[in-house]
């Protein structure tokens, strides 16, 4: 089937200069919650209009858009996206802004609505307050909407209520978009209309209403946000994976966590992260868009775009930043800050140090306070480390330079010149030493006191 997603609407209640489908939950944007839902199940669409510009900026590329420039209603929404429509092929309509609908309910959906052959399939629900949203109006075995607004007070009445999501057959949607009108209490096409309209409606009543609810405020984005986070954990709980303190845990739903890893509180781990078995993450760490593989262990460290292989260990306070790789056992360790740097197998950098635009090879041991020059005020440029390499602490690497394989770089040394395999190398001024100096000038200091 096809997917059509109307995120036309203003969102006006959210207080935004940004349009509403965009905010977040869980580090996602709403919309793209939903576009994924849809993917699921076919060719995606969406009806843009308010703020068009910015919610492109946020979907995929084979992901079609329609312009809806006046938002005239939901039927006038789908009107605009008639060329996505094929006869023959079924269209399930979602919101941009109603993120939580799990795909089995579209897949319970779909089969009410295939093996009764419908023309539409409604997503109902009971609301114990029904204000604002249209009644489901059942008559002579028919089914009809009738919007809050256009309804009389016994219809008023009625508790089963429409969740603006359905599956429409082609055909049907083609031939009668264009008997919709806008004579109504709001002056809107309706997209409800068409459900009275069908020869043969069904509807499906939701028992968990949570999945359609939606966000108008910020408020309702914070309560979808503490759903949407419970489900991922208990999801992850259930597969093996270990959170210790499910309050203080935020995990995106396209996050993969491997079996007995466990996490520690005050952890957030977001983007399209996966990370291995058997790792330790947290306390307090933030880990986005990276790669983890098994039996890594990362303490309070900030981690963004990065790839990690097996047997690493990661902080206390360090921040691994854009295309920084670890192989194998290497061990960085506190006030280590890494970008665009691959460190090899069994190295270390264990203390306050800087690694940017750095190829470390394995075995390297990186002293304490060394720090890797990479920028002049106007250019980046490499520094390589060859294997077995060990940079004296508090080093100064002025890239571009290169440290050859088991060379040693004496404590306090700026580099300059590349250093060659199995050399030392020392850039600091020798030491010089005046005995009896310090004897002299604080007998000379007594003296001067005593004089007073
Ligand atoms: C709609 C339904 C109502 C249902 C309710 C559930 C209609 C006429 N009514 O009401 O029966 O109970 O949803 O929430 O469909 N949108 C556009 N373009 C427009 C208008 C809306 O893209 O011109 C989008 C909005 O961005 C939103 C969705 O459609 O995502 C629903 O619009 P909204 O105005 O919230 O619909 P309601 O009037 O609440
Ligand atoms: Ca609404």
């Amino acid at each position: 089937m096809r997917v059509l997603i109307l995120a036309a609407g203003l969102g006006k209640r959210m207080k935004s200069k940004y349009p509403k489908v965009v905010h977040k939950i869980l580090g996602k944007p709403m919309i793209n919650w939903v576009i994924d839902l849809g993917k699921r199940f076919g060719e995606v669409g969406v009806v843009v209009g308010h703020k068009a510009e910015i919610v492109k900026g946020y979907l995929p590329m084979d992901v079609r858009t329609y312009l809806q420039e006046h938002q005239l209603g939901t039927g006038h929404a789908v009107m605009c996206a008639r060329e996505f429509i094929d006869e023959n092929d079924d269209v399930l309509i979602l919101y941009g802004d109603v993120p939580l609908l799990k795909s089995e309910t579209i897949e319970k959906l779909n089969e009410i609505h295939k093996s009764r052959n419908a023309d539409v399939t409604v997503l109902s629900f009971i609301a114990d307050d029904p204000t604002g949203y249209g009644r489901i109006i059942r008559q002579d075995g028919r089914i009809r909407i009738v919007e809050h607004k256009d309804a009389s007070e016994s219809e008023k009445e009625i508790k089963e209520v429409n969740s603006g999501i359905y599956i429409f057959k082609g055909n049907f949607l083609l031939a009668n978009l264009d008997r919709l009108n806008n004579n109504n209490a709001q002056g809107e096409y309706y997209l409800t209309d068409l459900v009275g309209l069908a020869q043969n409606a069904e509807a499906l009543i939701l028992d968990d209403p949570i999945q359609v609810s939606g966000v108008n405020d910020r408020i309702q984005l914070a309560q979808l946000e503490s759903i949407a986070k419970e489900r991922i954990l208990n999801q992850l709980m259930l597969s093996g994976v270990t959170i210790v303190d499910p309050q203080s845990t935020f995990i995106s739903p396209d996050v993969v966590i491997g079996m007995d890893t466990v996490i520690h509180p005050f952890t957030i781990i977001e983007g399209k992260t996966t990370i291995g078995e058997d790792c330790e993450i947290g306390p307090y760490t933030r880990i986005i868009d990276s790669e983890i593989g098994n039996k890594v262990k990362v303490m309070r460290s900030e981690i963004e775009g990065v790839k990690i292989e097996n047997n690493v260990s990661v902080g206390p306070f360090a921040r691994l930043r854009e295309g920084t790789v670890l192989r194998e056992n290497v061990k960085i360790g506190n006030f280590v800050e890494t970008k665009k740097s691959i460190i090899g197998k069994n190295s270390k950098a264990q203390h306050l140090t800087y690694l940017g635009d750095a190829t470390v090879g394995e075995d390297v041991n990186v002293g304490a306070g060394t720090i890797t020059c990479n920028y002049d005020g106007y250019k980046k440029y490499p520094t390589h480390i060859k294997d077995k390499a060990f940079i004296g602490s508090n080093s100064s690497l002025v890239a571009p330079v290169t440290i050859g394989s088991g060379a040693i770089v004496g404590a306090g040394s700026v580099i300059t010149e590349d250093v060659p395999d199995d050399s030392l190398a020392l850039g600091r001024a020798r030491q010089t030493i005046k005995e009896g100096w310090a004897k002299q000038k604080r007998e000379a200091m007594e003296n001067a006191d005593n004089k007073k």
